[in-house]
C-alpha cells in the first residue's frame, strides 16, 4: 500500500486545491478552513489528523457538498474526484457522486441511521436508488453486504431497528450502507471515536479488510495520531483551519518537521505502560474568528521566532512527499 501512496506518478482520485470554508452567522464571518490542498490516491487510506475545531469535519463535508448554504460558503480552485470537477456539478449531479462514486461514514451511527426504518429498509433505498436493484435482488444483495462484513446472523439483522443494535453492529451496518454502491473513496470522519477499545479496534481491521477486498481509497479522519499510525498510508496534519504537515505516515513519525505535530506527538498516551508525562501543548486552539496572524500555531510555539507573526508560512516539500509549513525551514510564505 505505500508504495501507491508515495508514487507520485499516480493519478489521484480526489484533488483539492485551495479550499476554503466560509461561515457567515450573526454579522461574524470567519474561514473555518482556509486554503487546504489534499490528493487521496487509489487505493491508499489518507488521514487527517488535528485537534477539535481545526476543519476536519467541514473540508469532508464540503467534498460531499453537504455544508449547508447559508451559513457556508465553499470555494476552491479545483475539487477534482476522477475526471468531474465537482464544484461545476449540479445539486442531481453531485448526488449521483454522492451515492455512487464517494460514500461517507460519520462518529455517530444513529445521527445517520433513520431511527425508524428497519436495516433493511435503509438498505434496500440505497440498493434501489444507486444500483437500481428491484425485488429479490434487493434482499440477497443486503445479506451478501453484510455477510461481507462477517456480521452473524444477517437476516435477523435486517429485521431490526437501529436502537435494537449494539453500537458497534451500528457502525457495521453504516459501513454496509457506504459500502454497498461500491464507492472508490470512502470518508470515515471519527468511525471510531463514540465506541469502546476493543470495538474500536475491530471496525478499524474492518475497514483495513474492506478497503483491502475492494480497493477503495479511504480518507480517514481522526485527532487520535495512534489511529493514524496504525491505519494510514499518508497523513495531514491541520492546525486551526490549515495544513501544517503532510508526510507517508512512516516519515512523519520518524521525523515530523511541524513543532505541532511533533507537540501532538509528544501528548500520545505512553501504551508502554510508563510513567512519563505526557506533554501537553500550551495554550488553546484558537477559534476561528479569533485566528491570530502569521503562523496560527505561533503564539503556542515552542520553536517561534521573530517574524513568525507576521505572514501565514507556505505548506513547501521539504523532503520527497513530505511537506511542512514552517519558517523553521525556509522563508516561503502565503501570496494570497
Ligand atoms: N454550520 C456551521 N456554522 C458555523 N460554524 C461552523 C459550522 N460547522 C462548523 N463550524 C465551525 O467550523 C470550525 C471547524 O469545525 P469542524 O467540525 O470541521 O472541526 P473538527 O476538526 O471536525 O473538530 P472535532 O474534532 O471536534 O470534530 C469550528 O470552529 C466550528 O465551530
Ligand atoms: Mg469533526
Amino acid at each position: 500500500m505505500m508504495a501507491v501512496a508515495q508514487a507520485p506518478a499516480a493519478t489521484a482520485v480526489l484533488s483539492v486545491r485551495g479550499l476554503k470554508i466560509e461561515f457567515r452567522t450573526e454579522g461574524i464571518s470567519f474561514h473555518a478552513v482556509d486554503g487546504v490542498d489534499l490528493d487521496i490516491y487509489p487505493g491508499e487510506t489518507a488521514g487527517i489528523v488535528g485537534e477539535s475545531g481545526c476543519g476536519k469535519s467541514v473540508t469532508a463535508l464540503s467534498i460531499l457538498g453537504l455544508i449547508p448554504r447559508p451559513p457556508g460558503y465553499v470555494s476552491a480552485d479545483s475539487m477534482r474526484f476522477e475526471s468531474e470537477e465537482l464544484l461545476q456539478l449540479g445539486v442531481d449531479e453531485l448526488r449521483k457522486v454522492r451515492g455512487a462514486g464517494i460514500s461517507m461514514i460519520f462518529q455517530e451511527p444513529m445521527t445517520s441511521l433513520d431511527p425508524s426504518f428497519t436495516v433493511q429498509s435503509q438498505m434496500s433505498e440505497v440498493l434501489t436508488a444507486h444500483r437500481g436493484l428491484r425485488g429479490a435482488a434487493i434482499e440477497k444483495e443486503s445479506i451478501a453486504v453484510l455477510e461481507r462484513l462477517r456480521m452473524p446472523n444477517p437476516r435477523a439483522i435486517l429485521r431490526q431497528y437501529p436502537f435494537e443494535l449494539s453500537g458497534g453492529m451500528r457502525q457495521r451496518v453504516m459501513i454496509g450502507l457506504a459500502m454497498a454502491c461500491s464507492p472508490r473513496l470512502l470518508i470515515a470522519d471519527e468511525p471510531t471515536t463514540a465506541l469502546d477499545v476493543t470495538v474500536q479496534a475491530q471496525i478499524l481491521a474492518l475497514l483495513k479488510r474492506i478497503q483491502r477486498d475492494t480497493g477503495t481509497s479511504v480518507l480517514l479522519i481522526t485527532h487520535d495520531l495512534g489511529v493514524v499510525a496504525q491505519n494510514c498510508d499518508r497523513v495531514y496534519v491541520m492546525y486551526a483551519g490549515r495544513v501544517v504537515e503532510s508526510a507517508p505516515v512512516t516519515d512523519l513519525f520518524k521525523d515530523p518537521l511541524h513543532p505541532y505535530t511533533r507537540a501532538l506527538l509528544k501528548a500520545i498516551p505512553n501504551t508502554r505502560g510508563g510513567d512519563e508525562e505526557l506533554a501537553v501543548i500550551p495554550g488553546e486552539v484558537p477559534t476561528p474568528a479569533r485566528f491570530p496572524a502569521g503562523c496560527r500555531f505561533h503564539p503556542r510555539c515552542a520553536s517561534r521566532m521573530d517574524h513568525c507573526d507576521k505572514a501565514i508560512p507556505r505548506l513547501v516539500e521539504r523532503k520527497p512527499g513530505h511537506s511542512v509549513a514552517c519558517y523553521l525551514y525556509g522563508p516561503e510564505t502565503v501570496t494570497a
